[in-house]
């Protein structure tokens, strides 16, 4: 029988009592006759038909090679190869933007990395925005003097919605963003609600994931959410329609701009809670996903021991004590499902479908809710790798799933760790932050506070080190406008990275829409990605803005301290750093003016104009047109309402997240 039969049949909700049509139907008669309901005869007709890419195949377990790789020799084979790679062609870039800014050439490479905050479409739209202004081919962003920075970067880390930027940008080869935004994504369709196609949309998420199930391995509604965002964001061949089978461990071969390192290496996390454990950010596993490895560089939650790593293409792979102990696979690493595990706390967004065309799914979903419980909805299953590996120490070693949550479930939402591993040895990150934190939706430095206040404690327990700055509360943050205009923090700490924290601020338009809005008009999306933009560039309006993003980016490769640095750049770090004060006293409601400078900008007196209303950017065509009335602070709200989700979603902490 041909699909469009079946799904034909299914469409017509009677179709079942009407005569049969053919051989396939008197089977299926048979069948219903034997006492299959209908919804067991179309899960049944549906299983054996379709595209079934997404499911981990079985391969020879290679020989002669180690399966797992102890945290403590460093970095991977595959990583270390890359960074040769990538610094032939950061290097160039460093020099060429240094010296546009009059800074001469750094004795040495610095290693940059970039971090992409979680908030759902939001994060990854200002995300990708601030990407944008640090590309050469952006001409807003050329103009700003901050484009072709990017080429200057080694490491982009992503968390949730940051994670869906991350995957996109990559599997298309580092397309600009607004050309992805023109030509490919279609986020004006709803993510679980799609306006065309519904049936074979959700007919298809059914077949990939049950092919996963009867792989043998655990699926869960992440597995149906990873492919749904994939749909719209990764490229035509690798959505649902077609074969939804990019791997992450393949980019490198699939994506020659990546295998030449031509981008930044990615890097995606989430964080590990197991059945019936509460996580906080201070005692939370951050696992990594890599082309290269998965693993963390410390195991366990109140204790902790030295982390592994064990090879991505192979992961899934029945694993004993680092040793084959049954099947080998390919095919479990599934950018999709990386993106989707990253962002699991949205899977209950998928719980609000519901109809004649979602029954497969919502059949898909039931089953997962007697298998796990509600308590586990956004929970994503790694078979663990790590099985009985340096038992008696290793935390993990008993646990046949390795349990992962959306990271920013511990308000650790700018993923920032990755790139304090003291291997990486990186020289300076800059962080997007597009938090939901302050009634308006707009981010008040919790996350970097967050994931300074769990570096002390790891230091202090578990002599775990994160080379994370001190950064102030978040009340500090917020009393001290740190919140509304790029901030260095670790100025005078050689020991850390120098961190410049780039919070969302509404330069240009209202791009505090909510985590849950699952689809957007083009213009909505442009309002968002160019103000993410504009949060990184100042709209082009701040004259020594480019100089001194260039000193920040470039100071701990000359090992400056306050007596050499040049009188410039210790101008810039007198202007951007943060002094170091603390104030926590309540501030009153972060409400910033939607189109507005930043006040901190005025009262330093550091606009070209003086001017606290809207500027006009260097090299932007007409900021008020590419805004067409979406500066007026109405936000469409998707089909799903923040209010039935958090109800629906009860403890899990919603209300502050990503
Ligand atoms: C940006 O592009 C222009 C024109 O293609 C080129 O001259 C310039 O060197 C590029 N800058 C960087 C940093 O790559
Ligand atoms: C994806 O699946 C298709 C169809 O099975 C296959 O032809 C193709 O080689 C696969 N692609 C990758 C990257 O594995
Ligand atoms: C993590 O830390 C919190 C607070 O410190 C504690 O309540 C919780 O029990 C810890 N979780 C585990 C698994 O130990
Ligand atoms: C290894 O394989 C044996 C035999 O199939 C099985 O009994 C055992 O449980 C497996 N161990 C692990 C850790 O999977
Ligand atoms: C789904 O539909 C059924 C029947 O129409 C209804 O009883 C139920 O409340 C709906 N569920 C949701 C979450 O809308
Ligand atoms: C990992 O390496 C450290 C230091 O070399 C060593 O102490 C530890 O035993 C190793 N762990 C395993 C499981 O091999
Ligand atoms: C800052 O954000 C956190 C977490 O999102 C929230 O709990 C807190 O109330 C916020 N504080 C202020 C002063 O906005
Ligand atoms: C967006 O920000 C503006 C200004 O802070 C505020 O008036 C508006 O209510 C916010 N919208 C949302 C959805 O939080
Ligand atoms: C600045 O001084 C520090 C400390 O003496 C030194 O390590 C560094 O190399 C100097 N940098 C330059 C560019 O002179
Ligand atoms: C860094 O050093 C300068 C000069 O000594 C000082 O004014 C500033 O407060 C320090 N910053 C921090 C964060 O401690
Ligand atoms: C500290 O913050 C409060 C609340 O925003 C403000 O009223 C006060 O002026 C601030 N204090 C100082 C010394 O800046
Ligand atoms: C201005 O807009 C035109 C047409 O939309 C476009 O071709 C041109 O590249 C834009 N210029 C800049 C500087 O963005």
């Amino acid at each position: 029988m041909h699909t469009s039969t079946i799904l034909a049949l299914l469409a017509i909700p009677n179709a079942l009592a009407a005569p049969p049509l053919s051989q396939e139907i008197s089977i299926r008669n048979a069948e219903l006759a034997q006492g299959l309901t209908r919804r067991e005869y179309q899960e049944a007709a549906i299983r054996s038909l379709g595209d079934k890419s997404y499911a981990p195949y079985k391969v020879d377990c290679p020989s002669g090679w180690t399966w797992i790789r102890n945290a403590t020799e460093g970095l991977a084979q595959g990583e270390k190869d890359f960074l040769t790679k990538r610094q032939s062609k950061t290097s160039p870039a460093v020099n060429t933007m240094a010296s546009s800014h009059g800074i001469p050439n750094p004795p040495r490479t610095p290693t940059i990395g970039v971090a992409l905050a979680g908030g759902g479409y939001r994060a990854m739209l200002t995300g990708l925005g601030g990407i944008m202004g640090m590309m050469n081919q952006s001409s807003e962003g050329s103009a700003s003097g901050i484009g072709g920075w990017l080429d200057g970067v080694t490491y982009w880390a992503g968390l949730s919605g940051g994670s869906w930027a991350t995957g996109s940008f990559m599997a298309n080869g580092g397309t600009l963003p607004s050309d992805l935004l023109a030509n490919l994504w279609n986020l004006d369709s709803n993510l679980i609600f799609p306006e065309d196609g519904k049936l074979s949309f959700y007919t298809s998420l059914a077949t990939e994931v049950n092919a996963k199930s009867d792989a043998g391995f655990p699926t869960q509604i992440t597995d149906l959410w990873g492919l749904a965002i994939a749909s719209h964001v990764l490229p035509t061949q690798y959505q649902l329609s077609n074969t939804p089978n990019l791997t992450f461990s393949q980019l490198p071969s699939v994506v020659q701009q990546l295998g030449d390192a031509d981008l930044p290496m990615p890097i995606i996390i989430a964080a590990e809670r197991e059945a019936g454990e509460l996580v906080v950010a201070e005692n939370a596993t951050v696992w990594e996903f890599t082309p290269y490895e998965f693993g963390s560089w410390a195991f366990g939650s109140v204790v902790k021991s030295i982390g592994a790593f064990t090879n991505m293409e192979y992961l899934g792979s029945e694993l004993n004590n680092g040793s084959p102990n049954g099947s080998c696979y390919k095919g479990f690493d599934q950018l999709s499902y990386v993106m989707g595990t990253s962002a699991t706390l949205f899977n209950s967004a998928l719980l609000q479908i519901n109809g004649t065309d979602t029954g497969l799914v919502t059949g898909l979903i039931e089953g997962f809710l007697q298998d796990l419980g509600e308590d586990q909805l956004d929970i994503s299953r790694v078979p663990n790798s790590f099985a009985n590996y340096n038992s008696g120490e290793n935390p993990i070693a008993d646990l046949e799933y390795i349990t992962l949550v959306d990271a920013g479930e511990t308000n650790q939402n700018i993923p920032i760790e990755p790139l304090l591993i003291p291997f990486r040895e990186v020289d300076a990150i800059i962080a997007f932050d597009s938090s939901f934190d302050s009634t308006y939706t707009w981010p008040n430095g919790t996350a970097l506070r967050t994931t300074f206040e769990r570096a002390k404690i790891l230091a202090e327990n578990t002599g775990t080190e994160i080379r994370m700055p001190e950064v102030p509360s978040e009340n500090g943050f917020i009393n001290g406008g740190y919140n509304t205009r790029p901030t260095f923090f670790g100025c005078n700490d050689t020991t850390t990275p120098l961190i410049v924290y780039v919070p969302n601020y509404p330069w240009s338009g209202a791009a505090n829409t909510s985590t849950y809005q699952l689809s957007y008009t083009d213009a909505e999306a442009q309002t968002v990605l160019y103000n993410g933009m504009r949060s990184l560039t100042l709209n082009g309006s701040i004259e020594t803005w480019p100089t001194c993003f260039a000193c920040a980016l470039t100071d701990r490769s000359f090992g400056y301290t306050r007596e050499n640095r040049t009188a410039e750049c210790q101008s810039c770090l007198d202007t951007w750093c943060w002094a170091g004060d603390d104030n926590t006293t309540t501030p009153n409601t972060y409400d910033p003016v939607i189109g507005s400078v930043p006040p901190w900008l005025v009262s330093k007196g550091l606009t070209s104009n003086g001017s606290s209303g809207p500027t006009d950017a260097k090299g932007v065509n007409n900021t008020a047109t590419q805004n067409t009335n979406t500066s007026s602070g109405t936000v469409r709200v998707g089909k799903m309402g923040m209010g039935l989700l958090s109800g629906m979603m009860g403890g899990l902490l919603l209300g502050s997240l990503v």
